[in-house]
């Protein structure tokens, strides 16, 4: 390659960086409003709603620490605790817990009775707040908010320096497969003593139970239900700027050969604003832009913006998750990482990286939800997904409204009404079934 070439494939590499970080930061007025959520990471987020914390730092069978956050409810008794089902809420590429604390100011620690996990959503009268931890937390769930390898959370390792140590950054969602989303599940219930947990994930959090359900069918007993927001697995149909981003000739190697942290996105975007826009003014900038984005400006509430732009802070990922990304948008396919013709052969065995197969699924408790208009979680491509799931579906529910995007399960400001009602109706039922073998088991002895 002369130089011309790998400046080339350099710019390109850069413009993918840039494509992808716009895609998960919500941009807006620049002004300040000094919301107080602006400066909270995730413990100051859940005691400032009255809530108490505890960190567990869970070590991978890969030596990376997790710091994983489980919210508790003080109006819950020390000896009731040990009752609660435990849920664990896995965020998606870019981002972190925090992502289910923050959409609105409310959320505030209530009484609750583990019975009332068995009333229909209608029935109930909560705070209906559209923060989906603290909801859980108010219905007596035991709350675990997971934070994927490499994230401002999860930036540790037994040996490796994530700032000194290069190698740290060696992983993509094949990791957080094999090693991040097993290890968490074992982890919280060998605390909690439960014998399966509730797990609820968006965008690349359903990608990696997916996986993860598909390499190791026998989690599917420890994992009742998966409730999957805006699932994702194939992604060959994704927003089409991305989708030409991918396909640069030599930017997904010149990614990979770089290599390392997919580092703080708001300095990203402070200079791509400045590179792309220019002089004109930030508004006009955020109309250029917008049609990269997953969410829908017109349904969040706008003056929790910097909220949401400050914690995409405190999130971050390796470069090699976005290659991988790409690597499974030009090639159409939920495959491992893509490590080229001849560490693929020391690695696989062969010369390409093996498939997912979702035909191994045999969960009965899968349910997606899912927004006609999402741009990162193509439609189309979520119907490859179903048409290879061999078990039925425990629930398929589309959101009414015709331009639900990606996003909009993170910011929309109806979340409660339109998707947490849902949510909390799959974990009864998929309590009421649970308890339906549980009580035919007895019958049969
Ligand atoms: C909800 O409120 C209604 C009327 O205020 C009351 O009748 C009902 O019992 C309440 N339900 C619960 C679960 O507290
Ligand atoms: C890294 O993990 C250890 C526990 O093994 C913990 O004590 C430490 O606080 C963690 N560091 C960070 C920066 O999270
Ligand atoms: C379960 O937890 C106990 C202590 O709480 C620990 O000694 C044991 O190693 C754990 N087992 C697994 C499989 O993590
Ligand atoms: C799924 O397959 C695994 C491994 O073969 C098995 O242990 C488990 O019982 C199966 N689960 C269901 C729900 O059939
Ligand atoms: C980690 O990745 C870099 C490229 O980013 C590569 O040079 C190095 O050999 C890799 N190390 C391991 C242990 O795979
Ligand atoms: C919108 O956000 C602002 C700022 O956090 C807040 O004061 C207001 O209550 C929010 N509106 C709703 C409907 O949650």
């Amino acid at each position: 390659m002369n130089l011309l070439n790998f400046y080339f494939c350099y710019l390109f590499s850069i413009q993918i960086l840039i494509l992808t970080v716009y895609s998960f930061t919500p941009v807006g007025s620049e002004e300040v409003t000094g919301d107080p959520d602006e400066k909270r990471d995730i413990a100051d987020l859940i005691t400032s709603r009255g809530f108490d914390y505890e960190v567990h730092y869970v070590t991978t069978q890969d030596s990376y620490i997790l710091g994983v956050y489980r919210i508790i409810n003080p109006f819950v008794s020390e000896n009731e605790r040990e009752k609660l089902r435990p849920v664990v809420i896995q965020h998606g590429f870019l981002s972190s817990g925090s992502t289910f604390l923050i959409n609105s100011p409310d959320g505030f620690a209530s009484p609750c009775d583990p019975a009332d996990q068995l009333l229909a959503s209608n029935d109930y009268n909560d705070t209906h707040t559209n923060n989906l931890g603290f909801l859980l937390a108010n219905r007596c769930y035991d709350v675990w908010l997971a934070n994927s390898r490499g994230n401002h959370y999860s930036r540790n390792h037994t040996t490796l320096n994530p700032d000194k140590d290069k190698e740290f950054w060696n992983f993509s969602f094949d990791e957080m497969i094999a090693y991040d989303t097993p290890n968490l599940i074992d982890y919280v219930l060998n605390v909690t003593k439960f014998e399966s947990l509730g797990w609820i994930g968006h965008s690349q959090g359903t990608l990696i139970m997916f996986g993860l359900l598909s390499e190791k069918p026998a989690y599917s007993l420890k994992v009742k239900p998966f409730i999957a927001l805006a699932p994702v697995t194939y992604v060959g149909n994704i927003l089409l700027a991305l989708r030409f981003a991918a396909a640069i000739p030599g930017a997904l190697w010149t990614l990979r050969k770089a290599g390392g942290e997919l580092g703080d996105s708001s300095t990203i975007i402070k200079t791509t604003s400045q590179f792309v826009c220019g002089r004109w003014q930030p508004k006009s900038c955020d109309n250029l832009v917008y049609p990269l984005e997953g969410y829908t400006p017109s349904m969040m509430n706008q003056s929790r913006v910097n909220v949401f732009k400050s914690q995409q802070k405190l999130t971050g990922t390796s470069v090699w998750n976005l290659v991988h990304f790409g690597q499974n948008v030009n090639s159409r396919s939920f495959a491992k990482f893509d490590f080229g013709t001849i560490e693929n052969k020391i690695r696989y065995n062969g010369p390409y990286p093996p498939k997912y197969k979702i035909s191994q699924i045999n969960s009965t408790q899968v349910a997606i939800l899912y927004g006609k208009a999402d741009r990162l979680g193509d439609p189309k491509d979520l119907q490859k997904l179903v048409k290879e799931l061999k078990v039925p579906l425990f629930k398929d529910y589309e959101i009414p409204n015709p331009k639900w995007d990606h996003l909009d399960f993170i910011y929309a400001e109806d979340l409660y009404k339109t998707v947490h009602t849902v949510v909390l109706d799959v974990l009864r039922e998929s309590q009421i079934e649970l308890e339906k073998q549980r009580s035919g088991q007895i019958a049969k002895i």
